[in-house]
């Protein structure tokens, strides 16, 4: 069975968009394509992010524009392989985060479902997030049910980081008799993508160079570090809500910051990343366990090299070695999802979001 997997993160960088080949336990990723974000797109749903003006008429015209977005992903993934359309069993569709409050009970994807399906004429689930909220849980993370499904292994601990806009980890024991765990730890890529947009006008720090150039400032990592939520206990979720600029610039003010040289701050923000990762990863690993990264963050060679030293003894390694390429692990999440809803399979983890039970996720939109 083919499906199609459908996942823009909080970066806002690209849709990814995959085709996989599951038998029910293997996955195979057959296809993949990146399809970039339009720059005024990606601005005017990054305002969307943040409460403003008008809400209603700017999410109503956005949940349409994402949802042409997405299809096109499909489409042009679709039409850049000789696959039938008839061939995809479903789509998954995660879509695109506007608002993440699982304090509040509601968490908000935008991405018109019924245009995706309108536009592809393939079966498509969507909306995976609402139902375990629902039941209690966060909403999220929703790949560590993928990760058990994919990466676990009866002879050793795992762990799985993925870094996109934010960072999460899933901690597979190998006796499954433990439940998985798993929540986001904070920040992944999503503030060193704002600092090096606003200081040099460029989308990434690519490999980390910029942040491998300065020098960390004690006192602002300190401030940083102070905030709550990466003491707080898990389940635990994190968006842009609380990652932004205005609460970076509220503790660069705190630290006594403000005269410090931009590529210093990146450094800091590097750290951050790296800091507040390794120390969960520490923290539930066991000596002999194994870790494995994927998303945009395991490209960056500086966040690497402070990981791996932040963590020695352990080896550091991309899901690659697993033999799933760490760009699409999320879309494959999303794909192995959809499967899942169609056969009426649950696709949460009570033990990683919170939720009081095992749920089946999402809406299924027929062609
Ligand atoms: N070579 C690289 N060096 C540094 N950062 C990178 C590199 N490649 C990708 N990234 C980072 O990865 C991010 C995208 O990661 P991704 O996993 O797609 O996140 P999301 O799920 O939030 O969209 C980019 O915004 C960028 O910060
Ligand atoms: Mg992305």
């Amino acid at each position: 069975m083919r499906y199609l997997g459908l996942m823009s993160g909080t970066s806002l960088d690209s849709v990814d968009a995959v085709v996989v080949e599951y038998n029910g336990r293997d996955l195979d990723l057959i296809a993949s394509h990146s399809e970039p974000f339009p720059s005024d797109l990606r601005h005017r749903t990054l305002a969307l992010m943040h409460p403003g003006d008008d809400e209603i008429e700017r999410l109503g015209r956005l949940d349409l524009e994402l949802a042409e977005l997405f299809a096109r992903a499909a489409n042009n993934l679709i039409d850049a392989t000789s696959l039938e359309r008839s061939s995809i069993r479903a789509i998954g569709s995660h879509g695109q985060t506007v608002r993440h409050r699982p304090d509040a009970g509601f968490t908000l994807q935008i991405g018109d479902p019924n245009l995706i399906a309108e536009r592809t004429g393939i079966t498509l689930v969507a909306d995976f997030r609402r139902r375990d909220m629902a039941a209690g849980g966060q909403g999220a993370p929703l790949v560590p049910a993928y990760h058990r499904a994919l990466f676990h292994d009866a002879g050793v601990d795992r762990i799985i980081a993925n870094i996109g806009g934010m960072a999460n980890v899933t901690l597979l024991r190998a006796d499954s008799s433990h439940p998985v765990t798993g929540y986001d730890t904070g920040p992944g890529n999503v503030l060193l993508d704002s600092w090096i947009g606003r200081h040099r006008q460029l989308e990434y720090d690519r490999d980390g160079a910029w942040a491998a150039s300065g020098q960390i400032l004690p006192t602002l990592l300190e401030r940083l570090l102070d905030l709550p939520f990466f003491d707080a206990p898990a389940p635990k979720s994190t968006g842009r809500e609380q990652f932004n600029p205005n609460w970076l610039d509220a503790c660069i003010r705190d630290a006594d910051c403000g005269q410090a040289q931009p590529a210093d701050v990146q450094a800091t923000l590097l750290e951050l990343t790296a800091r507040s990762l390794s120390r969960e990863i520490g923290a539930s690993l066991d000596a002999g366990g194994e870790i494995y990264l994927c998303g945009g963050g395991s490209h960056n060679k500086y966040l690497l090299q402070r990981l791996q030293a932040l963590l020695e003894p352990y080896e550091v390694r991309t899901t690659a070695a697993l033999g799933q390429d760490p760009d699409w692990v999320e879309a494959c999440a999303f794909a192995w999802l959809a499967a899942r809803t169609l056969e009426g399979q649950s696709g949460n983890l009570p033990a990683v979001t919170g939720a009081r039970g095992e749920r089946i996720l999402g809406a299924i939109y027929q062609p």
